[in-house]
Formats: structure tokens, sequence, C-alpha cells
């Protein structure tokens, strides 16, 4: 099975990844950990991609295809991948489509999370993310147990710089630009499903779920 995750930034992509990945026993590709993998390893792509990152605009589309196939390669992605942030431009979707024909797969579905923009600026701005393991809190949602500290590996949690209110309203403008087409691209391949976002963590995973079926 291989799916996307479409939608807002903050809209609950990477939280709701993380669970149907290890559910479904697929490779959680998520354009923007890798991205940010690659600036805290100082390597070219990291540094070329640093500045739009921070400003809250896209990568390049090159760039991002080029990363993306890679990791799709990958052993890991042979069972089935989860694309978390990827694509985001009609011309990332015509590279992807072009990519998994030529790996012989297919995409399933695209999942289509849905949240108005007042919620998301909310959910952003109280964002805490663990640079180690990447996972996801909120200072005032889902707090750590230890204040500062990932429930999960025990790093010191950060605020990510694009987190901060004026990014925020970049990418939210830059998302409805740029990715807001590829709701009608997919919608158009039939394979289209919208979630309501907007709903308590644990009902979007239970949504998820029945859109995927049951794990082979
Ligand atoms: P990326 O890292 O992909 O960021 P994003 O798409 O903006 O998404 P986020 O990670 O901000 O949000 P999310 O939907 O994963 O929400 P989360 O689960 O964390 O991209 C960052 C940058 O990299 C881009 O701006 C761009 O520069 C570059 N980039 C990446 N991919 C690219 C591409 N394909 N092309 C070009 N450039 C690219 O949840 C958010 C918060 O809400 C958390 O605090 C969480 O606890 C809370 N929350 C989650 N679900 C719920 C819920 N149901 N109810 C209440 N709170 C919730």
């Amino acid at each position: 099975m291989n799916l996307i995750l479409l939608g807002p930034p903050g809209a609950g992509k990477g939280t709701q990844a993380a669970r149907i990945a290890r559910k479904f026993g697929l490779a959680h590709l998520s354009s923007g950990d890798i991205l940010r993998a690659e600036v805290r390893q100082n390597s070219d792509l990291g540094r070329q991609a640093q500045s739009y990152m921070n400003a809250g605009t896209l990568v390049p589309d090159g760039l991002i295809l080029d990363m993306m196939a890679r990791h799709m390669e990958k052993p890991d992605a042979a069972r089935g991948f989860l694309l978390d942030g990827f694509p985001r431009t009609v011309a990332q979707a015509e590279g992807l489509d072009h990519k998994v024909e030529a790996l012989g797969r297919r995409i399933d579905t695209a999942i289509h999370m849905m949240v108005a923009d007042a919620e998301l600026e909310a959910r952003l701005t109280g964002r805490r993310s663990c640079p180690n393991c990447n996972a996801i809190f909120h200072v005032a949602s889902r707090p750590p147990k230890k204040e500062g500290v990932c429930d999960q590996c025990g790093a010191a949690l950060v605020q990510r710089p694009d987190d901060r209110a004026e990014v925020v309203r970049t990418r939210l403008q830059t998302y409805h630009a740029q990715t807001g087409p590829l709701v009608a691209y997919y919608r158009g391949r039939g394979v289209l499903a919208d979630v309501n976002g907007s709903a308590a963590p644990d009902q979007v995973t239970a949504a998820i779920e029945a859109l995927c079926g049951s794990p082979a």
C-alpha cells in the first residue's frame, strides 16, 4: 500500500503518519523531517534548503524530487510507503507519478486532512518537536510528561524556527497557493479521500485506518 498524507501545515500529518506507518508496516517518508536532518548534517542539500524552510516557502521541485526518489528506492520502502509533506506542487505530483510507475507501483489513496487556518496557527505556534526522534508535542493539548523533554527518547524539545507566528502565516499562504491545487489533481484521479483533521487525534487515526482497511 502506498499512501499520501495531504494537508496544510499543522493539519496533523506527522502525528498521524507515525501511527499509520507503524500499524500498516509502511516506510514513513516525511519530506520535512528528511530536509531537517540534511540541515543538521550541514549537507549540500541542507545548505540549499535551509533559507527556503526558515522563510516558510517551498524548496525547489528538482531538489525535492531527487531526494524523495532516493528514499522511495530504499529497501525499507519496498513493502509500501506513506508520503508526508510530499508532493506539494503539481510538478512534484507529476514527478511522483513517473517515479511510482517506474517502480511498478501505484498511489492507493491521497488522504486530505482538512483543518481551518485559525486552528492551524494555534497548533503550530504551540508545537514542540524532538530533533532526535521527530516525536511531536503541544504545550497545551499534548504536553510532554516533563517540560521540555521528549517522552520517547529524553532529548531536549525545540520550537521549529518556522513555527514562529510570522513564518506560519507565510506557510499557510504558500500551502493555499501551491499545494491546494493537488486536491483537485488527486480527486480527478479518483484516489482522494477527505478526512476531518479537526477531530481529536484518536478519531482522526480511526478515520484514516477505516480508509486503509486491515493491515496485510
Ligand atoms: P514540513 O515539515 O513538511 O511541515 P508542514 O507540512 O508545514 O507540516 P508540519 O510538520 O508543520 O505539520 P503536520 O501536518 O505534520 O502537523 P503535526 O502532526 O506536527 O515542511 C517544513 C518545510 O520544509 C516547508 O515549509 C518547506 O520549506 C520544506 N518542505 C517540506 N516538504 C517540501 C516539499 N515537498 N516541497 C518543497 N518544500 C518542502 O501537528 C501540529 C501540532 O498540532 C502538534 O503540536 C500536534 O501535537 C498538534 N495536533 C496534531 N493533531 C491534532 C489534533 N487532531 N487535534 C489537536 N492538535 C493536534
